[in-house]
């Protein structure tokens, strides 16, 4: 009989790349969203998809979707770069995070039915910048960071760490920036060369941890079937680039020639606040511990991960 996977977050970015991928593979799926109009979302009318109302910040879920789950992918959460940090967003960044991990753990303690694996979202925000103390790739087992990200992720992941007590394999995904034209941080890199602009935020030589959408799905429905997979794995791919060289690479696959035009971080601190920090923050993390687990990247270079964007 055909698995079911439910999917919190499942309308984003990434949910809406995976929810093909699993319903090519056979997979009933069972969407969690805060949307009331969900017979207008994407694959509302597909016989293997159905919706479930959901509001972790009210605790509303419908408990039956959880008694027919094999799997959960939780990706839910609000948008980290869409807007500007404001003490108030600050909170419903975290606490969206916090609050759904949380409702499902408490509604699975309230049923006997065990799904066989979690798969949730955390982020390389976990961990702090590169330094000269701390020169080697980012891994699982470092600590999280004392910055706003950091604390957030430490709290999310620690959202759902019961779900292992209850005998629910839990696999955590640390994602890299997301590479995809379809949203997250690639159009915003990518519009400015159209005018044949690329913008050097800082100094340029900041590492950015990517990962492929495709790879992400992957690498999600991956760790939903390898029983070995348990606890922690960053997905990013194994070789970050600088967003000089990010920047370059886009030109060079767009056949473009570009200027480059320095934005100083004093410029992004004005325009974006506290986010800058992020833009500007160097984080090199290590893929190995997923790659040992077997798991192989399609788009493991800049080169090869761009075109299929
Ligand atoms: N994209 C990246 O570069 C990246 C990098 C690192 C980590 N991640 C993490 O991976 C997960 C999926 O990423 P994504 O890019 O697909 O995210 P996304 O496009 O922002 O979508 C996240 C989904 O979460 C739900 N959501 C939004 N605000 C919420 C709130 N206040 N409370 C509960 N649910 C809320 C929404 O679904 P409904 O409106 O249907 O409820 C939304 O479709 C996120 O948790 C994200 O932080 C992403």
């Amino acid at each position: 009989m055909a698995k079911t996977v439910l999917i919190t977050g499942g309308t984003g970015l990434v949910g809406m790349a995976l929810v093909p991928a699993l319903l090519q593979q056979g997979y009933q799926l069972i969407l969690l969203t805060r949307s009331r109009q969900s017979h207008s979302l994407p694959y509302a009318t597909h016989p293997a998809v159905r919706y479930s109302y959901w509001n972790p910040s009210s605790a509303e879920l419908d408990t039956d979707v959880l008694t027919k789950a094999d799997h959960i992918v939780h990706l839910a959460g609000a948008n980290v770069a869409d807007k500007r940090w404001t003490a108030a967003r600050k909170k419903e960044i975290a606490s969206s995070r916090v609050l759904s991990g949380r409702l499902l753990v408490d509604r699975l303690k309230e049923i006997t039915h065990r799904p066989l694996s979690f798969v949730g979202a955390s982020a390389i925000g976990w961990y702090g910048a590169d330094t000269k103390d701390h020169p080697a790739p980012f891994v699982e087992n470092d600590p999280p960071d004392a910055s706003f990200l950091g604390e957030t992720c430490r709290q999310w992941e620690e959202s759902t760490a019961p779900l292992t007590a209850l005998g629910i394999r839990r696999v955590i995904l640390r994602i890299g920036i997301v590479l995809s034209r379809k949203g997250g941080a690639l159009p915003e890199f990518e519009r400015p060369l159209r005018f044949g602009i690329a913008p050097i935020l800082g100094s340029g030589k900041q590492m950015i941890s990517w990962i492929q959408l495709q790879d992400l799905v992957t690498m999600i429905i991956f760790s939903l079937e390898q029983s070995t997979l348990q606890g922690v794995y960053n997905a990013t791919s194994p070789r970050p680039v600088s967003q000089y060289s990010l920047m370059k690479a886009l030109a060079r696959q767009r056949k473009q020639f570009f200027i480059p035009v320095p934005v100083p971080a004093f410029f992004l601190k004005v325009l974006m606040g506290e986010m800058s920090i992020e833009v500007l923050k160097s984080t090199t993390v290590s893929a190995s511990k997923i790659e040992q687990c077997g798991f192989c990247f399609q788009y493991d270079t800049i080169e090869k991960a761009l075109p299929i964007c």
